[in-house]
């Protein structure tokens, strides 16, 4: 599969299966984190691999009650550190929100292809996250994504039509 084949049929999955991940599948899956760029390759990032039932529930509970996290048999829990961030980034701002984004993109793309759902949460309470799974003093918790199979696997095939701007709306040429 192409990588653009692979942005077309990812998609937000809301319902998932319990079934374990196999090992070499998950493997690759966290080479996609490892390997993702970061500003100035600093890496400013820890990323938690939670499988305990109860850390899971408490996560999708912190969540706003977002109860599907939990049925997917990983959370993949994004943590940043701003300190070890580039910290001037466009001469104003930190990179550790987009660095740490890029990174779970990756992972996102990568469980696509391998017929595996995630969906991007932002919704969290984070000092509540932070509390369930003992995150450092120092460190922020980005975003989080449920890691599993899709309970109905044809809505990791369906295709995006229709779901986003036009080409027009979104892209210009030379000026803004
Ligand atoms: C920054 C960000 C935060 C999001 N937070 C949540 C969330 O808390 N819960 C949820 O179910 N989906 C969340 N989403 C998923 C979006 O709703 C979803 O990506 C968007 O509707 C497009 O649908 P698609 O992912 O199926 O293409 C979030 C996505 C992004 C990028």
């Amino acid at each position: 599969m192409s990588v653009l084949d692979v942005i077309r049929i990812r998609r937000s999955v809301r319902k998932y299966r319990s079934d374990p991940i196999p090992d070499d599948v998950f493997d690759r899956l966290l080479e996609a984190l490892r390997l993702a760029p970061s500003a100035c390759n600093n890496q400013p990032w820890r990323f938690i691999v939670v499988r305990d039932p109860a850390a899971r529930e408490a996560v999708a509970h912190a969540s706003r009650d977002q109860m599907f996290i939990a049925q997917a048999p990983v959370v993949i829990v994004g943590c940043g550190f701003p300190a070890k961030a580039y910290q001037r980034m466009g001469g104003y701002g930190n990179s550790v929100d987009i660095d740490l984004a890029i990174a779970l993109d990756h992972l996102m793309l990568a469980a696509a292809e391998a017929g595996l759902g995630t969906c991007w949460i932002g919704a969290f309470d984070e000092q509540a996250v932070k509390q369930v799974l003992g995150v450092a003093e120092g460190a922020k918790v980005v975003a989080l994504t449920p890691l599993g199979y899709p309970a109905e696997p044809d809505l990791i095939r369906s295709v995006e039509t229709g779901r986003r701007k036009n080409r027009a709306d979104v892209v210009a040429f030379d000026r803004f």
